[in-house]
């Protein structure tokens, strides 16, 4: 099974980067995580362009169509979704009804320096995913403090977390 893993900060040091190699680290056996590199290089959606899109976008679709599965490890910023995500989910939804997220398998987790672990992005990123047609856990995975949230080992500190991380991941 091949999952494909995006985070949603181009950051270096991005603590959901880091939390999306935790989850890459937990996966059942049989089960891949490839990690997209390419949020950073997404133009602007433009709908003008949705149905001949520039190479990075086709790249992108590409890689969600080839994955069984996507795993989106999401910061929050002034409470909502980033950006630069948003965008990428945007141009992942079109054309819509026939686009490449219907019926794709999908979770999302999310870390953040603050108490809360990203709880309100997470919960548009499902939205998001919902309205663009993919079958989406329900389940969060809300890393707060995120500074200290990981052992040297890149694995997450506060075990109740990892045990939830390995459940979300074997649903
Ligand atoms: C933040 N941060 C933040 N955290 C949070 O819990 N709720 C929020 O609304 C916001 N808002 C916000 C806005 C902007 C513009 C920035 C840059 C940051 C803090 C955020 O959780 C922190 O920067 C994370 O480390 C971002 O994730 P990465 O880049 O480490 O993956």
């Amino acid at each position: 099974m091949r999952i494909l893993g995006i985070a949603g900060s181009v950051r270096r040091g991005s603590h959901n980067r880091r939390l999306l190699r935790a989850a890459g680290d937990s996966l059942p056996s049989g089960a891949q995580l490839v990690e997209w590199e390419g949020l950073g290089g997404l133009p602007i959606f433009d709908e003008d362009m949705e149905l001949d899109p520039p190479v990075p976008v086709q790249d992108f679709l590409d890689e969600i169509e080839r994955a069984d599965a996507i795993l989106i490890a999401t910061p929050e910023y002034n409470a909502s979704v980033p950006g630069g995500l948003k965008n990428a989910l945007d141009w992942a939804s079109r054309p819509f009804p026939e686009n490449v997220l219907k019926d794709k398998p999908a979770a999302v987790i999310g870390a953040s320096t603050g108490l809360f672990g990203a709880v309100w992005a997470q919960a548009e990123v499902r939205k998001a995913l919902k309205a663009s047609g993919a079958h989406v856990l329900e389940n969060e995975l809300p890393v707060g403090l995120a500074d200290g949230a990981f052992d040297v080992d890149g694995s997450l500190a506060d075990p109740e977390l990892d045990s939830r991380l390995g459940d979300l991941l074997g649903d």
